[in-house]
């Protein structure tokens, strides 16, 4: 956002200078539309709905919002799956709706990072359609297409992420395409040159109409190589990710952040390092997928390893200390609700929610904050599976439940893990349904609705919201928390989590507990110290003593 823009900035060892950009300061907040704010009482959330809710992001202080997808779609993938890139989907609102969203969040400062869903589109787009019914037309290279194997079935085995082989067989053209999430999403075939001149041209389109930026779905898959079987981080990535800076973003100011479910500190200056003209940061995920079971994935349980977590973050912390830029997050709307994951949602769910913010908000780079987690919202605990709504879980439960599993056994990891947990409905008030309809909501409203939702929060002297929004200012005033140097503390430590930020002679340092349990520390004398008390969830601490006694899930930042 231009008027926020750059200016020279010293860096933590003042020797150098870096160029300060608007969100390096910012706070990003993620809106699942569907689940956000319904305005006209058809049970899924909308654009007007984002609107009128505006005040309540500008109050805690948000920089920019990223908007999963409400471009034109059947939703077999909630969006994520677009049959006009240039058109909304009429249960979101329209066209007109959209530009009033810009320019409504731009008049209070806040930017709308669109999502670019474009490994893949909608298989009821139109040029899919073309594609489907003739070899002979240009639509058909748009996707990718193969020959049936020797046997006459499928090219390879590749499995879809979301259950399936990875090949569909189309009749009328005698061929398979390549989907590597559901059939309903075919993979685009970034290798035509028309195809990439057709997205770029759509980006510019939204970015003309005053958008902020992309968070790009996906985006480390488009430069695969399906008959080597290559697909994350493929030899094709790099090279298509500057021609599209060159093409599209060079001379803008605005943020884009990939999503990439593959890089890692060994590829990541690869997107974001300067010089490299491609993209501003990485939504990365080494961190979020140590909570996973290393053979069964996502929905076998496997109990949080604090000092894994703090490897996978803090190795970022080293990557980007000198070069590149890092996106913070716990959640999405992929991901279970973060304060029933990493804390607990039950008798600590305040000081739980407030520890984890405290984490990754003092953090460096630029944090994410996902509709809801500024009130501690939990996952919903179901106990049936057609209480879920998301393609994966159904999908991997039928799947599942055909090797053998007990239906009560995968309920037990989706009611950790599954994508839905995220995806119940915002909730505002008391009021029926959390606030957030007049009608039937899509998919369940989280019954803790009565104790958990905005205005009861607001109402809160000692709040999750208030802690958030001071959080959230620090960055904006604190040239520490900005800008900083990150140095992790007590590495091995089961319980704790630790850190310190440097910037010329100043420090802050942050301590979290990760435990249900009283946690007492001796510190080293470098780490000690009396200053001022940044932010803290239980007392005000002004000072880090030599013995340190932390309450259950207690977190503060003091600076000294
Ligand atoms: C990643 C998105 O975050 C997820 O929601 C979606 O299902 C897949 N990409 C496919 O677009």
């Amino acid at each position: 956002m231009s008027d926020l823009t750059t200016r020279p900035h010293p860096a933590p060892d003042a020797a150098s200078e870096i160029t300060e950009r608007w969100w390096h300061r910012a706070t990003g907040y993620q809106i699942y539309p569907r689940s956000f704010a319904d305005s006209n009482g058809d049970g899924m959330g909308d654009i007007p709905g984002i609107i009128a809710k505006l005040p309540h992001l500008s109050d805690l202080g948000i920089g920019f919002v990223w908007l999963s997808p409400v471009y034109a779609s059947p939703m077999v993938d909630n969006g994520y799956d677009i049959s006009d890139y240039r058109n909304i989907a009429p249960e979101f609102g329209t066209l007109d709706d959209m530009d009033r969203l810009i320019a409504a969040a731009r008049e209070r400062g806040i930017g709308i990072v669109m999502d670019l869903v474009v490994n893949h589109s909608s298989s009821l787009h139109a040029w899919f359609c073309k594609a489907r019914a003739a070899r002979d037309c240009p639509e058909h290279d748009y996707y990718i297409w193969r020959d049936p194997g020797p046997e006459g079935g499928p090219p390879d085995d590749a499995r879809a992420a979301f259950g399936g082989p990875a090949w569909t067989y189309v009749p009328e053209v005698g061929q398979y395409y390549f989907h590597y999430f559901s059939p309903a999403q075919p993979d685009l075939n970034w290798q035509n040159p028309a195809l990439r001149a057709e997205i770029h041209d759509m980006m510019r389109w939204w970015l003309d109409r005053g958008i902020a930026g992309f968070r790009m779905d996906v985006i480390s898959l488009i430069g695969k190589d399906v008959d080597a079987r290559l697909y994350e981080e493929g030899p094709h990535l790099h090279p298509f990710l500057q021609e599209m800076h060159r093409e599209v973003l060079a001379g803008r100011d605005v943020l884009t952040i990939g999503e990439s479910w593959s890089v890692s500190t060994e590829t990541g200056l690869l997107y974001c390092g300067r010089d490299r003209d491609e993209l501003d940061m990485v939504f990365e995920f080494s961190h979020i997928r140590e909570g996973w079971h290393p053979e069964l994935g996502k929905f076998a349980p496997k109990p949080f390893d604090l000092v894994a977590f703090k490897r996978a973050l803090f190795s970022w912390q080293d990557l980007t200390r000198e070069d590149g830029w890092h996106a913070l997050f716990l959640s999405n709307h992929d991901l279970p609700r973060q304060v029933s994951f990493y804390a607990d949602d039950q008798q600590f769910r305040r000081a739980g929610a407030k520890m984890l913010a405290t984490v990754l908000h003092l953090l460096k780079g630029t944090p994410f904050v996902y509709q809801g987690e500024e009130i501690g919202m939990t996952n919903a605990r179901f106990d049936r599976i057609d209480q879920y709504r998301d393609l994966e879980t159904l999908n991997h439960f039928e799947e599942q439940i055909a090797l053998g599993v007990e239906p009560e056994v995968f309920i037990t990891g989706a009611n950790r893990n599954s994508r839905d947990h995220s995806r119940t409905p915002m909730q505002w008030s008391d009021a029926p349904n959390g606030g957030f309809t007049t009608g039937t909501p899509w998919i369940e409203v989280n019954p803790n609705f009565c104790d958990i939702n905005v205005a009861q929060d607001l109402g809160d002297p000692d709040s999750i919201f208030t802690h958030y929004r001071r959080l959230i200012a620090l960055r904006q005033q604190n040239d520490i928390v900005a800008f900083g140097h990150t140095r992790q503390l007590l590495a091995a430590d089961a319980g704790v989590l630790a850190f310190e930020r440097r910037l010329g002679g100043r420090r802050i340092v942050v301590f979290a507990n990760f435990t249900p349990h009283p946690q007492r520390r001796d510190l080293p004398e470098d780490v000690t110290g009396r200053g001022e008390a940044l932010v803290h969830s239980h007392a005000r601490r002004d000072e880090v003593p030599g013995q340190l006694d932390l309450a259950p899930f207690e977190s503060f930042a003091c600076q000294i």
